[in-house]
């Protein structure tokens, strides 16, 4: 028996839309975008995504891009609830996984504390998009046993003082660093002092699984004067990115990167 999922009214769904590639969306994604009354959707959710939603629906923007609010946090939750408590069905779509540096917690507790039924659907993160660009395995039984998702980005109140990691970094593990900013001197003063070696492997990934996709690689001694490649952007470090390292940068073409028609990979380095 098929089961066809349809979004139901009066209940929102809070969608991960994946980094980018409109293929990686899951297939109860694609339902909920093609039978949704209202999208309201993230500035990282790319119109190939949008695209894809029901021709009635009423998509609103709700991004707060590089922090600078068009829309506050309590203005999406009133969105979001009135809508439902209108009856009409809701998409909330975020980029990646809705439950990964997406302020979904807010929002959860914003539907429970006005009686919202709501549902969660997962998505691609941007770590595991940028993972499968490179071809490269984010953990490896060798030499990275832990994966460590963390962000350069804090709540405004704690920004200036909180550093990106307090105590020791394993260096068994992968740090995948969203939101990393563009000041990598300072990236790279805290990876150090927080144990990690000079020669540790990082990459830049920029709009990853996108046709604008590309990468840059540095040694963590390097990093701080590495050019990285237009936001989003993702910054893997660990010895997980070693086989990046491997060969001569001017034979890196020959490295199983993807190959696709529409999504080139470009080591910019
Ligand atoms: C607000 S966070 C949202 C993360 C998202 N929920 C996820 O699971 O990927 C936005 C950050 O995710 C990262 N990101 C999202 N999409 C990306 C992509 N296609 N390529 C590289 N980084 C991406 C960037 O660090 C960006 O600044």
């Amino acid at each position: 028996m098929s089961v066809v999922t349809r979004a139901e009214k009066g209940r929102v769904y809070l969608v991960g839309a994946g980094p980018g590639d409109p293929e990686l969306l899951t297939l109860r994604a694609l339902r909920l975008l093609e039978s949704a009354d209202v999208i309201f959707h993230d500035d990282l959710v790319p119109d190939e995504v949008l695209a894809l939603a029901n021709r009635r629906a009423l998509i609103t923007s709700v991004g707060k891009r590089c922090g600078r609010p068009r829309i506050t946090q309590a203005e999406i939750h009133t969105l979001m609830v009135n809508s439902a408590q209108a009856g009409q069905s809701v998409v909330r779509l975020k980029s990646g996984d809705p439950l990964v540096f997406g302020r979904a917690g807010e929002e959860i507790a914003a539907l429970r504390a006005a009686k919202i039924q709501f549902e969660v659907v997962p998505g691609v993160t941007a770590a595991f998009a940028a993972g499968a660009a490179l071809s490269l395995p984010l953990t490896d039984r060798k030499s990275a046993s832990k994966l460590i998702l963390c962000t350069g980005h804090h709540a405004a109140e704690k920004q200036s003082t909180t550093p990106l990691w307090t105590g020791t970094l394993p260096e068994d593990a992968t740090v995948a660093l969203y939101m990393p900013g563009r000041d990598t001197a300072r990236i790279a003063a805290e990876l150090a002092a927080a144990g990690l070696p000079s020669d540790m492997p990082c990459c830049a990934i920029s709009h990853a699984a996108t046709p604008r996709q590309s990468f840059v690689t540095a040694r963590l001694e390097g990093l701080s004067t590495l050019v990285c490649g237009p936001a989003p952007l993702l910054l893997l470090v660990g010895r997980a990115m070693e086989p990046l390292f491997a060969v001569e940068s001017d034979a890196r073409e020959l490295m199983p990167l993807i190959e696709r028609a529409d999504a080139g990979l470009r080591d910019e380095s």
